[in-house]
């Protein structure tokens, strides 16, 4: 007896896959990650992530116009802070005129309805790459938490309309929506990098950005102290569900392919927006076969954002944002 139901019918022809499919990528999805430097007619391509670049604010204004222009209405901005403006206490990263709120100020000017993100952890401007205050090979808490609090109200004057904490210390969030209450910046948004895996996929950013983690003696070190142990579920929805109690707006999971499980869980959770970043590490690899000729770079990385997306995210922070919407279009 042949079978009455054939699900190949749903997929016969392009028409009916396209009719029938669940889930769709739009420009509107992605969250752009940009690197802000200092200097002027700056563009370096970032060795580890070939096509992508550091920017000086002149190229970072043309920048946002393309991006905009493109339909891409988000980016998350980093700075790569110069040696001699680092210390163990992050300080120049309060400065209302440093690299941060300069870049903040330059996406406005250039693209006033651009929603601009930035990154808030001590990690760029602290001279242990670190993204809180070292102690005694320990990274302090609640000295920190003070610290990007402040940061936080630095870039909502710059005019930022998301803070987004990535440095995993305890309390962060409450300090940080307390703080802007305090200031009138009760518009400002927080995306809190609420479950950010201790990764091995982040190399390359911090190649970047010039941060990879050291010790006094230069000693290469990892952040296990602070960002979360990649064998674990149930305390990525504990640190989300906090970060949501505390103030969240949006929580993220971080890396994005190898913690889809945490995704839907999470998804399935919480009923704030989700966002996935797809890291460095995972641009880097499809680069880095596609340039081999072992993988088929468009069809690989659209699977891999379909996937992200399917997995529950709302938001995708991903270097192939301007790939992707160019393949769409
Ligand atoms: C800094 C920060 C990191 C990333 C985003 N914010 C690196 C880190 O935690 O060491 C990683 C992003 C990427 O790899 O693309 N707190």
């Amino acid at each position: 007896m042949y079978p009455l139901i054939r699900n190949r019918r749903l997929r016969s022809s392009e028409a009916i896959r396209h009719l029938v499919r669940e889930t769709i990528i739009t420009p509107s999805d992605f969250l752009v990650p940009l690197f802000v430097v200092e200097g002027k007619g700056v563009k370096e391509e970032i060795a580890s992530m070939p096509n992508y670049y550091r920017l000086s604010l002149d190229n970072l204004e043309k920048e946002v116009k393309e991006l905009w222009n493109m339909g891409l209405c988000a980016v998350l901005l980093f700075v790569k802070v110069p040696d001699n403006l680092k210390d163990n206490a992050g300080s120049e990263a309060l400065n209302d005129n440093g690299l941060m709120q300069l870049a903040i100020k330059t996406v406005k000017n250039a693209c006033p309805e651009m929603l601009v993100m930035t990154d808030v952890a001590l990690d760029p401007y602290s001279s242990y790459g670190h993204d809180g205050i070292v102690a005694d090979g320990q990274i302090l808490n609640d000295e920190t938490v003070e610290v990007l609090a402040e940061m936080s109200v630095s870039h909502a004057k710059a005019g930022a309309d998301f803070v987004a904490p990535s440095d995993m210390m305890d309390g962060r969030i409450l300090s940080i929506r307390e703080a802007l209450e305090d200031e009138g910046y009760t518009n400002t948004g927080i995306m809190s990098y609420s479950a950010k895996y201790a990764s091995a996929f982040y190399g390359p950013f911090r190649d970047a950005l010039d941060s990879a983690p050291v010790d006094q003696n230069n000693v290469p070190k990892d952040k296990k102290t602070y960002q979360m142990d990649s064998a674990n579920r149930f305390e990525a929805l504990r640190e989300t569900q906090q970060d949501i109690d505390e103030g969240a707006d949006i929580v993220m999971i971080k890396p994005g392919l190898c913690y889809l499980d945490i995704v839907r869980e999470i998804k399935n959770e919480v009923d704030v927006p989700v966002a996935v970043y797809q890291v460095s590490g995972e641009y880097a690899m499809v680069k880095a076969a596609a340039e081999k000729g072992w993988l088929d770079h468009d069809a690989v990385m659209m699977e891999q954002l379909i996937a992200i997306k399917r997995a529950g995210a709302n938001i995708i922070a991903s270097y192939f944002a301007k790939d992707a919407v160019k393949l769409m279009s």
